[in-house]
């Protein structure tokens, strides 16, 4: 207790002493000494402060005995700090001495001009008033009175962002384009307080200072519009409240969100190809950060294989990977580059597509044709329908694979797009297509299958003849074609004497378009021929088929069979017949009028060589010609023919009727010209006189053309009578020479 007491009684005569200091000041103390110029001395803090003492040292009557240094209010109690004593010495052996306030830290350098107190590594308690006292043997006491200042330069810097935090990392922003920044920077501590400056590098930008509070000094900086070229722009700020330490300063760089400048869709305005794949590249420039970039095809958005950063970042590449298809014609292929945070800043680039493709073909039937129900005779239409880009430069018709041509006079009409067929038949029953070409290829269409309907015909290739033994079953089978192939059939026996019976239906089995007779002859006339027809929707057969049935070893019809040669009154037949050569039969040959159909000869012969005489001239006759043997006769071969007529000459080759057919013609063309002429000669003189035109001219003609006297005579007077000219004539002459 008693301590404490102590403490506070020496406590409150320092506060005492310290009001005395106050009120009476320096000055007072001072006031009869001779002070010399006070001087002000500024130091940072832990720098050196030469406090100077500028008085002579050395006068050339006087010498200096001891200089001492006081501070502050410790003068008054004549309490010194430093001594320098050099008394009855020179200066250089002077004895110093330092209190032990200065810690060492002070040493007297009489030898500097002026002479000066330095001391180190400033302490901000080392501020105050102080005075140096300089003794001399004669001369009065001198003093020099310096206020030090000891500067505390500002701690530290700290940077602020518009909502008040703490950049760390020396990276303000991002900021977009056009923003206004206020970017704080707070300097603390410093006595006295610092001058805060913003500064872009040697540019200063703001020294409007507002002093926050005792220890803090703000400079809020106010850039407007931002622009792209402020991107990195390095802000510093520097705070300073003297001018002997270097400034603090704190830099902060501006980051920005840079808009997207461009986009440039590469390879603009290329036709495509559909099916094909393609790389397109689409490049966004001056976007910060990356753009994000899409791609749309007619306005819905594509996924994009990969991208690209350019060396400078301020270029993007995006690549697509694309097939395009012929839907995608016309439509607008584009790519955009669109900030990740601002918005509407979007740029695009694009084109409308051209796509190439091959022709695609689409093969209709006429509409008005009912397609399950196309018959013979009717006429057909069928219709291209082709889309093709670039357009076509050939179209082409295929049936069943192979090319159709124009051909009008068989009822095939090819037009641009559409394929005529007029009066159809079976045959042109088939798959159908159309065929186009461009640049990107050949383009088939789909089939239209075309299926004539008609009515049963008989199949050609079948077995006409059916060889059984009598009391043998006989199967004759009986293929028709027709379609629908739904056939109902009918068979006939036809017997020899020409009379037809109906088969009952238990001989008969049918399935579809084939049909099979079972049946047994039962006697040596049993082997009638078969006669085998059937009918579908569409019709009845027209030719039906017919089959003979002929005795297991009846001989073979006679083959190779030909009238060799005929005259006015004969004939002479001769068949070349391997098969039946040297068989044990004979060979018949009935001759009849084919007029009246009356047998007019039957003749007999070993060999297949017949000759008959006195017939009729001018004439036709059928020759029927058949083997007979043991085992039955044969199938007849018939041969129509005719004897030649008296009144035609005797053509018997080729050759010479061709030479006399030139001849007529020769004939007709002189006989023309003759008539040409006379009628000239003809007019002229009938303009004389009429009553001399007569026809003596043709009259004369005929005479001279005898030979085709026999038809053209007739012709020709009737001709001449009627007066007509060289026209008619010239269109009669073909009948002459036929
Ligand atoms: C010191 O005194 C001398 C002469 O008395 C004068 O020339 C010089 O400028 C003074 N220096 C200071 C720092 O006052
Ligand atoms: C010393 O200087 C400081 C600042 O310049 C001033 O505030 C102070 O009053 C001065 N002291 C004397 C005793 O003149
Ligand atoms: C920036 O400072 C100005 C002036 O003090 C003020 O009007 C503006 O709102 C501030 N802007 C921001 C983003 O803080
Ligand atoms: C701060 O420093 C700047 C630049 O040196 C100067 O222009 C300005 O006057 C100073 N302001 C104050 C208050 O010292
Ligand atoms: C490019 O961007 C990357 C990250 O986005 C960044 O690290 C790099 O410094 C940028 N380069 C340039 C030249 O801007
Ligand atoms: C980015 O590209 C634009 C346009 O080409 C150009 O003006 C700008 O200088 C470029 N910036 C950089 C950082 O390369
Ligand atoms: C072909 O044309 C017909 C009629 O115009 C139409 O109904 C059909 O859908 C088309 N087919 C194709 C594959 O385009
Ligand atoms: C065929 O096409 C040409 C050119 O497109 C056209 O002028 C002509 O009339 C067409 N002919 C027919 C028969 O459609
Ligand atoms: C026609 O096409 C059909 C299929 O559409 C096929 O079954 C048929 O064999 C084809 N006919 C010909 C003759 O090519
Ligand atoms: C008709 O007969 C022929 C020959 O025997 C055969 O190839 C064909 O398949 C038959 N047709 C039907 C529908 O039975
Ligand atoms: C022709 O003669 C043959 C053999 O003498 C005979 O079998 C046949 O019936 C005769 N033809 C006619 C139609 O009389």
């Amino acid at each position: 207790m008693n301590l404490h007491v102590l403490i506070e009684i020496i406590v409150l005569w320092c506060t005492l002493s310290a009001c005395i200091d106050m009120t009476h000041g320096i000055n007072s103390e001072y006031e009869t000494d001779q002070v010399h110029v006070s001087y002000t001395l500024e130091v940072v803090k832990g720098g050196v402060a030469n406090i100077p003492c500028n008085i002579s040292l050395h006068t050339s009557r006087d010498k200096v005995q001891t200089v001492v240094w006081y501070k502050g209010d410790i003068i008054r109690r004549q309490t010194s700090i430093y001594t320098f004593d050099a008394r009855d010495k020179s200066l250089e052996n002077g004895d110093h001495w330092s209190d032990a306030i200065l810690g060492g830290r002070g040493s007297f350098r009489y030898q500097d001009e002026p002479p000066k107190l330095v001391l180190a590594n400033v302490k901000e308690s080392d501020a105050g008033i102080y005075i140096c006292r300089v003794d001399y043997s004669k001369s009065p006491s001198q003093h020099y009175k310096v206020n030090l200042t000891v500067i505390i330069p500002p701690e530290k810097l700290i940077i602020l962002d518009e909502k008040g935090a703490q950049i760390n990392h020396y990276v303000i922003g991002p900021y977009n384009e056009g923003d206004l920044i206020n970017v704080t920077c707070v300097a603390i501590g410093g006595r006295p307080q610092p001058n805060v400056t913003w500064w872009k590098e040697n540019t200063l930008l703001d020294n409007i200072i507002e002093y926050h509070s005792k220890r803090r000094v703000k400079n809020t900086l106010h850039l407007h519009r931002l622009q792209r070229k402020d991107l990195h722009t390095v802000l510093t700020c520097q705070a300073t409240n003297n001018n002997m330490a270097i400034p603090i300063s704190s830099s902060v760089t501006l980051d920005m969100n840079l808009r997207p400048l461009w986009a440039k869709l590469w390879g603009k305005q290329r036709v495509l190809s559909a099916g094909k794949p393609y790389e397109l590249s689409c490049e966004v420039v001056g976007s910060r950060p990356r753009p994000v970039i899409t791609w749309w095809l007619g306005g819905v958005q594509m996924a994009s294989t990969r991208e690209l950063t350019g060396g400078s970042n301020n270029s993007t590449t995006s690549f697509l990977t694309y097939m395009p298809s012929i839907e995608d014609h016309r439509k607008q292929i584009s790519c955009k580059g669109a900030h990740p945070f601002i918005s509407d800043c979007e740029v695009e680039d694009g084109w409308i597509l051209n796509i190439y493709h091959v022709p695609l073909n689409n093969l209709t039937l006429d509409s008005n044709i009912d397609e399950d129900d196309i018959r013979e005779g009717t006429e057909v239409h069928f219709v291209c329908d082709i889309k093709a880009n670039p357009w076509i430069t050939t179209i082409g018709w295929h049936l069943n694979g192979e090319p159709i041509y124009n051909n009008p006079s068989s009822g095939v009409i090819v037009t641009n797009q559409s394929l005529i067929l007029r009066n159809v038949n079976r045959i042109r029953s088939g798959n159908y297509t159309c065929v186009g070409s461009n640049l990107e290829g050949i383009g088939e269409s789909n089939i239209v299958q075309l299926d004539v309907k008609y009515a049963p015909v008989c199949r050609p290739g079948q077995t006409k003849i059916h060889r059984v033994a009598i009391y043998n079953l006989a199967e004759i089978p009986c293929e028709l074609e027709a379609n629908p192939t739904n056939v109902q059939f009918t068979w006939k026996f036809k017997y020899n004497d020409g009379n037809t019976v109906k088969l009952p239906d238990h001989f008969i089995t049918s399935e579809g378009t084939n049909s099979t007779v079972h049946y047994t002859p039962s006697s040596e006339d049993d082997f009638p021929a078969l006669i085998c027809s059937g009918r579908n929707e569409v019709g009845e057969i027209d030719d039906p088929c017919v089959f003979h049935l002929l005795p297991i070893n009846s001989p073979e019809a006679p083959a190779n069979c030909k009238v060799t040669k005929q005259t006015e009154s004969s004939l002479h037949v001769e068949c070349i017949d391997e098969f039946n050569r040297g068989i044990r039969g004979e060979f018949i040959m009935e001759v009849y009028d084919a007029q009246t159909g009356k047998l007019v000869r039957n003749v007999t012969s070993r060999d297949p060589t017949f000759t008959v005489r006195g017939l009729e001239s001018g004439i036709g006759f059928d020759v029927d010609l058949y083997v007979a043997n043991k085992d039955g006769k044969s199938l007849v071969t018939r041969l129509p023919t005719f004897t030649l007529s008296y009144e035609k000459l005797s053509d018997d080759s080729g050759a010479l009727l061709s030479i006399t057919t030139l001849l007529y013609i020769l004939a007709g063309v002189v006989s023309a010209l003759i008539l040409v002429a006379a009628t000239i000669v003809g007019v002229i003189r009938c303009r004389g006189d009429s009553e001399s035109c007569d026809d003596t001219d043709f009259n004369g003609f005929e005479g001279s053309s005898g030979r085709y006297m026999p038809m053209g005579s007739d012709k020709f007077n009737r001709q001449t009578d009627s007066n007509t000219s060289y026209d008619s004539f010239d269109t009669e002459s073909p009948d002459v020479i036929t």
